[in-house]
């Protein structure tokens, strides 16, 4: 019997009723990631339904000498989920996947807050929430895949950011298997409690490679009691802030703050998307806004005053019109002939005009035709770039170019995705040596045997 005969067979006895996959085709979905770029191999697939189930195959998986790569929804973009095409090293490889811990225990009103299992999905437990008035302050277009594991490890910043901060700020609480199989739990609603480190924070954007997070306690907050959805078209990027600035005058709440562009617009509609507005400009925003009173017509004083092109609004949830804007995914990759090379980043508010400008062109640098799409979360500085078409032997280049810009604009490599495997031979960008060095002793501490997610963050 080989070494991985025999954890499978550990592993069946832990994990049962056929939810330890080994046939290729039954584990294909687990073994690619969404953006189509990244694909691997591995010897199983295990499905836990419990903390303690995860527990027994992380020591198994010690036990054997195994590498384990820890899987929510799949949904991430930076490679960070799946394990790579397989390597000269013979260790075992098991992906866990939480698809089946999805309990969300009852919703705490008083002290708001909701314990979950890692698998459920941002949209599950928006539900939970909503059945009580409240909301889960985390939202992005992946959310009805998208899990809290994945979420809290990949620190998710999302469309409510700007209202409510990122994910790492949601998380009261956390429970997590370590790489010797001991169960660190974490758990309390106290909004202060400072006995020492703060573990549910280093946790949280550590991208699946210190801990399985296993329960997660998040923070809820008060649903906007009525919201409006803009969409206007805007021929600079300063009138965005314009907008947002004189909404917030106005004793507007901004709730989302989006940008576009007529590439994009034209891309979602083309994937049978209504445009919003029908006149064309460089830019357009679509801004969210709470309130009280008659917050209608506030926005349409407010677009009237300012120099819109075009403007058009509508009482939330307004799906249509979010359509426009969270489509912008699904619409790129289906339209690219090779896996899009999707960077996030992020500059300072003052240097977004000119970075965009800059990242706009950065198919001019090089001697490959290829389509750069941006949008992002404006308000947050945070551009999506999109590259289409671009041939693999480019990919390189073209992501140095875009992260030269960045870092030049006094910006970062990644305002929300993570690293992954995408970028890791750009972290020095975002981090000093001593930094990037006390990032390694922190891992070598939680997971000497390198265990989780090799390859990931560090490379
Ligand atoms: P996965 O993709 O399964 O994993 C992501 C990372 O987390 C991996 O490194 C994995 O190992 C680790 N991980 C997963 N579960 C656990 C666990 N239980 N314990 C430890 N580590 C774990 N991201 C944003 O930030 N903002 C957005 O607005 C946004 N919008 C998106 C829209 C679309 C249409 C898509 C496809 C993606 C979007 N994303 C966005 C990216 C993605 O949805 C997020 O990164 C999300 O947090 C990933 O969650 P997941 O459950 O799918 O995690
Ligand atoms: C988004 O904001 O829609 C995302 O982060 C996904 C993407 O970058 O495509
Ligand atoms: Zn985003």
């Amino acid at each position: 019997m080989t070494g991985s005969d025999a954890l499978l067979t550990t592993l069946r006895s832990v994990v049962t009723d056929g939810h330890v996959l080994t046939d290729h085709d039954a584990m294909a979905g687990y073994l690619t990631d969404w953006t189509g770029r990244w694909t691997g191999s591995a010897d199983a697939v295990v499905r836990p339904r419990t903390t303690d189930e995860v527990a027994a195959i992380v020591s198994a998986c010690a036990d054997a000498g195994a590498t384990l790569w820890l899987q929510g929804g799949n949904t991430g973009l930076v490679g960070g989920s799946v394990p790579p095409a397989a390597a000269d090293n013979p260790a075992p490889r098991v992906v866990l996947s939480t698809s089946r811990m999805v309990d969300i225990d009852e919703v705490d009103t008083v002290g708001r807050c909701v314990g979950v299992q890692a698998g459920a999905t941002i949209d599950q437990i928006d539900r939970a929430a909503g059945e009580c008035g409240l909301a889960f302050p985390v939202d992005l277009a992946s959310r009805e895949s998208a899990t809290a594991g994945g979420v809290v490890a990949t620190n998710a910043g999302g469309v409510r950011m700007i209202r409510h901060g990122n994910t790492r700020r949601q998380v009261l609480g956390i429970e997590a298997v370590l790489a010797d199989g001991r169960v660190l739990r974490r758990w309390t609603s106290l909004v202060k409690d400072n006995v020492g480190y703060d573990l549910p924070g280093l946790l949280a954007g550590s991208e699946g490679t210190l801990a399985v997070i296993t329960r997660v306690l998040f923070r809820l907050v008060a649903s906007p009691a009525e919201t409006v959805v803009t969409v206007a078209a805007v021929r600079h990027v300063e009138d965005i802030f314009t907008l947002l600035d004189t909404m917030a005058e106005r004793g507007l709440t901004v709730e989302a703050a989006e940008i576009m562009t007529e590439a994009g617009l034209d891309l979602v509609h083309d994937h049978g998307v209504r445009r919003p507005v029908a006149a064309t400009a460089p830019f357009y925003t679509l801004i969210e806004v709470s309130g009280t009173g008659d917050i209608e017509e506030v926005v349409v004083g407010v677009l009237d005053e300012a120099d819109v092109v075009d403007g058009v609004l509508e009482p939330g949830p307004a799906r249509d019109l979010w359509a426009s804007r969270e489509q912008h995914t699904e619409a790129i990759s289906r339209s690219s002939v090779t896996p899009v090379v999707k960077l996030d980043v992020s500059v300072p508010i003052r240097a977004l005009p000119e970075a965009l400008a800059e990242l706009g062109a950065v198919a001019d640098l090089v001697d490959h035709p290829c389509r750069p799409i941006l949008f992002g979360h404006v308000g947050d500085g945070n551009i999506h770039v999109n590259l289409l078409d671009v041939p693999e032997d480019r990919v390189e280049e073209l992501t140095g170019r875009v992260f030269g810009i960045v870092a030049a604009n006094g910006g970062s490599i990644s305002a929300e995705h993570g690293i992954g495997r995408a970028k890791v031979p750009w972290t020095g960008l975002g981090r000093s040596e001593v930094d990037l060095a006390a990032m390694r002793a922190i891992k070598a501490a939680l997971d000497p045997d390198g265990r989780f997610n090799p390859g990931v963050i560090f490379g």
